[in-house]
């Protein structure tokens, strides 16, 4: 009997091969589809749906044609890209004419009749002595039993082809052998709406409509040459994969040089100017969302339904439109001349980052007076923390105006915020790049690998079945793919290309799903991804002071905020809501007693993360201070992933060695040495029961995580050390970079994001400036 009918596998998992529909016109009916030629049987399948489609007068139908050979016995086609518990029809010519029905299967059998679909042959049908035709109407054919089709969606449709005759060619219930082959391709429904649908179901083209079709539908009797529907995807120079602080700045510069530019997230719209939605009531009626109002950077940690986070990341990573500069506190440093330097381990060409920096800062300016009134909010806590510092030999500066200096300095915090909103990259960058015609995003968009052949890459493999065939996304010859998906993003990513260390290669090929798409063992590249990268590790003292307003710890932000606080940001982007928490930073430098130089931030803020104290306290008026170890720091960790494909440390990166956490404890010591001097100050957490070293051992490790983790596709000039070479190309392939967070190859001075979009800066200038590109 029906022993194999092999329609059950699924179609995401990648082939290179398969296919997506695309538009075309038919030339003897002139009508519109959306559908593919299948390149080794010919067979051509499309479909039309009415516009709109889920609603009006033809609610649940839509018109298909099947144009195969002689050779084609019998052709089948799944509505729902499967053969069980799909609606399937089948159709094979007889005579001169074209029978067909409609079946069901629910086992891998003989599909049987299904009953309720009314199909209607549609008169550009036809018998010739070398095709047969059939175009036909589907009524009450967009759901059936256990599913349908996703109305103005995606989908994928399935084929069935057969060489061998049905048992009654004049029966619509006949009988049949098992396919001789068989196929899936991608449909956007949604594209495949024609405002003319009415007039084609009585068989006539309608006035064409605003989509042009590959050829022009002049009416049943054209002559004009059949347009067959294109097998690929539209490819492009280059591919960007990850719309972060490193993703959207590379795609602006190359958009700007007239190269044809795809950017792809995974994730959706963050700011209400990309079309973000997540507004809290009380900013309900304005675009002002989660990720535009400073004021609530605190709540991203308490939100019941943070949807904002990679849910498949173990630490915390930004998976919408900007990545980590949509979700993080925004704190931005100009680069030092030393953030760039050998000894930081760059090569010898990134000293001079200047004009980069430049360049970067001239298209975002730093602030550190958010508010559009000019004026400074919530600021007690930066004035007790300068009477702290005074007591020490510090000196008060604007930071920016001169970042070279980070030793014994403090300055307000600064931000890219812009007119009291969420700055950064995505009003900037994004924002020129979305002008040009030569640029294209798509979001909701997974990338899962690099497809590739040898050192040469020909495009990426993603879960979009709309914009590609099953997915894949091809490059224009010399072409290439540019990898910004973050610290964690970017070596899953390279792993699941076999390239890294064979252990995670092993890994990966574990995962059934994915090894699939892996090239063969004998293609890996083993590059150490993942290895040695840096955190700041970073420890928070707890403090009271009477001056403090510790704004309930920003608790009720999202929810129930201050009323006239509230009032004023929605009125005039000013206020307490214009800036994030942190108020104040401060640097200074320390050497080891290994002789490396290392540098000590703070930052400091009102509120607290956590309070363990035997001493009694008025919560009202608590504020942090957090020291972190930053640039020089020695200790390293290590990136990798798990089976299931979970993004994780495999080795933690914080105070691994001994000399870095003698060096953060003295900076510890330091920052309180002046506490007698500033009255009514009182450290809280540690309290008087515990020394600083007892508490930095005690420390929960996963609370010292900054989350500015660099270093996991480091930038330098040998393949044992590094990933990328100073071009920032993946050594050993010809087209594969990378720019992000992950090319940095060990921690800068201040928080990192404002190094990375510098190095960024200058990445993109190298590859643009590098022969054999498009
Ligand atoms: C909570 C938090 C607070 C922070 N605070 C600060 C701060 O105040 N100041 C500072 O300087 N730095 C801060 N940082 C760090 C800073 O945000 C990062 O250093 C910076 O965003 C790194 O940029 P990136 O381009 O490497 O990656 P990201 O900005 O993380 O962007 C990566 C993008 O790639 C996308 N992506 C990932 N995988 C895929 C895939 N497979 N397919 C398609 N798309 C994919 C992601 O969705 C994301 O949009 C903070 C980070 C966090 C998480
Ligand atoms: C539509 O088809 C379903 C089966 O999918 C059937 O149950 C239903 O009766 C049909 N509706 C009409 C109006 O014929
Ligand atoms: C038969 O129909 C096919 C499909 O439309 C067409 O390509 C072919 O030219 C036709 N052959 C003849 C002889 O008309
Ligand atoms: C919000 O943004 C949408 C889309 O950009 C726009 O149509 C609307 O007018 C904006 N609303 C407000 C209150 O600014
Ligand atoms: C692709 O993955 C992204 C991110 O996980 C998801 O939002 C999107 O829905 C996926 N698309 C498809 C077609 O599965
Ligand atoms: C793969 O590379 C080899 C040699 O490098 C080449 O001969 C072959 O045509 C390539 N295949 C594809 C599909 O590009
Ligand atoms: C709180 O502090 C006490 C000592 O003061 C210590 O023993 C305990 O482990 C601390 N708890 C946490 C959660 O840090
Ligand atoms: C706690 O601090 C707040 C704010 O400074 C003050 O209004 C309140 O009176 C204090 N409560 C006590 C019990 O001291
Ligand atoms: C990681 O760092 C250690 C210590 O500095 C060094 O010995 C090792 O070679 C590094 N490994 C890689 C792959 O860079």
């Amino acid at each position: 009997m029906f022993g194999r009918f092999l329609l059950a596998l699924l179609p995401l998992v990648g082939s290179v091969l398969s296919q997506s529909g695309s538009s075309y016109t038919d030339p003897d009916n002139g009508f519109v589809f959306n559908g593919i030629t299948d390149p080794v049987y010919g067979v051509t399948y499309g479909v039309v749906f009415p516009e709109p489609s889920s609603s009006g007068t033809y609610p649940d139908e839509f018109i298909g044609e099947i144009v195969a050979p002689l050779t084609a016995e019998w052709i089948g086609v799944s509505f729902g890209g499967a053969m069980l518990d799909c609606l399937l029809l089948v159709a094979w010519p007889n005579q001169n004419s074209i029978v067909a029905s409609t079946r069901y299967a629910t086992d891998y059998v003989q599909p049987t009749e299904y009953d309720g679909p009314v199909l209607t042959t549609l008169p550009s049908s036809y018998v010739n002595s070398t095709h047969w035709k059939y175009v036909y109407r589907c009524q009450n054919c967009t759901t059936w039993q256990g599913g349908g089709i996703s109305l103005g969606g995606t989908g994928v449709l399935a084929w069935a082809y057969s060489n061998v005759g049905v048992d009654d060619p004049s029966d619509p219930e006949s009988n049949f052998l098992e396919h001789t082959d068989f196929g899936f391709f991608g449909e956007n429904f949604g594209q495949t709406e024609n405002a003319n649908y009415n007039n084609y179901v009585n068989g006539n083209p309608g006035t064409p409509t605003s989509t042009p079709p590959t050829t022009s539908p002049t009416g049943p009797t054209t002559t004009s040459p059949a347009s067959p529907p294109t097998a690929s995807a539209t490819p492009y120079d280059y591919i960007i994969v990850g719309a972060g602080a490193g993703g959207i700045i590379a795609a602006d510069r190359l958009s700007q040089n007239n190269k044809k530019v795809l950017l792809l997230e995974r994730g959706g719209p963050s700011t209400g100017e990309t079309g973000g939605t997540y507004v809290a009531d009380w900013a309900e009626g304005t675009n002002l969302t989660k990720f535009d109002i400073p004021g609530l950077f605190e709540s991203m940690f308490d939100d019941p339904d943070p949807w904002y986070w990679c849910s498949d990341v173990t630490f915390y990573a930004g998976c919408l439109l900007g990545g980590g500069t949509s979700v993080n506190g925004a704190l931005y440093w100009y680069p030092t001349d030393t953030d760039f330097s050998t000894a930081r381990g760059w090569p010898s060409s990134w000293s001079n980052h200047q004009a980069y920096t430049n360049a970067m800062t001239q298209r975002l300016p730093s602030t550190d007076h958010p508010s559009t009134d000019g004026e400074r909010y919530l600021e007690q806590s930066a004035q007790v923390a300068m009477q702290l510092l005074n007591a020490q030999g510090y000196y008060q500066a604007t930071i920016n105006d001169s970042p070279d200096s980070k030793d014994h300095v403090y300055g307000y915090s600064a931000f890219d915020f812009i007119n009291g909103k969420r700055g950064g990259v995505v009003a900037t960058y994004l924002q020129t790049a979305n002008q040009r015609s030569n640029f294209v995003y798509k979001d909701y968009t997974l990338v899962s690998s690099v497809v590739r052949n040898g050192s040469q890459i020909l495009g990426v493999q993603t879960n979009n079945t709309a914009i590609g065939p099953n997915g894949f996304i091809p490059l224009n010859p010399n072409g290439r793919v540019i990898l910004s998906a973050g610290s964690f993003g970017t070596p899953r990513i390279l792993f699941q290309s076999g390239i890294g260390p064979t252990d995670m290669l092993q890994t990966v090929q574990q995962n059934a799903a994915v090894a699939a798409n892996m090239p063969s063992e004998s293609d890996w590249i083993n590059l150490p991804v993942g290895m040695n990268v840096s955190d700041n590790p970073s420890i928070n003292l707890v403090f009271t002071h009477p001056s403090i307003d510790a704004y309930d710890n920003w608790a009720d932000v999202w929810t129930d905020p201050r009323p006239a606080d509230a009032a004023q940001y929605l009125a005039s982007q000013s206020g307490v809501f214009a800036g994030a928490s942190p108020k104040l930073n401060f640097w200074r430098d320390y050497e080891g007693s290994d002789g490396i130089q290392r540098s000590a931030q703070g930052t400091v803020r009102p509120g607290a993360a956590s309070v363990n104290t035997t001493l009694p306290y008025n919560a009202s008026q608590i504020f942090t201070i957090t020291v972190y170890l930053s640039s020089g720091i020695t200790s390293r960790g290590r990136i990798g992933v798990t089976a299931g494909l979970n993004a994780v440390a495999l080795e933690n990166p914080w105070l691994t060695d001994p000399v870095d956490k003698v060096v953060l404890i003295q900076a510890l010591e330091d920052v309180i040495s002046t506490l007698p001097s500033v009255p009514d100050l009182t450290m809280i957490t540690p309290d008087s029961g515990m020394t600083l070293e007892e508490y930095v051992d005690l420390y929960d490790p996963s609370t010292m995580c900054s989350n500015h983790w660099v270093g996991s596709a480091k930038m330098g000039t040998s393949s044992d050390t590094a990933v990328v070479d100073e071009n920032a190309k993946v050594f050993n392939t010809d087209n594969l970079f990378v720019i992000d967070a992950s090319i940095v190859p060990s921690l800068p001075v201040g928080n990192p994001h404002g190094t990375v979009m510098s190095a960024a800066e200058q990445a993109v200038a190298n590859i643009l400036a590098l022969s054999g590109g498009p």
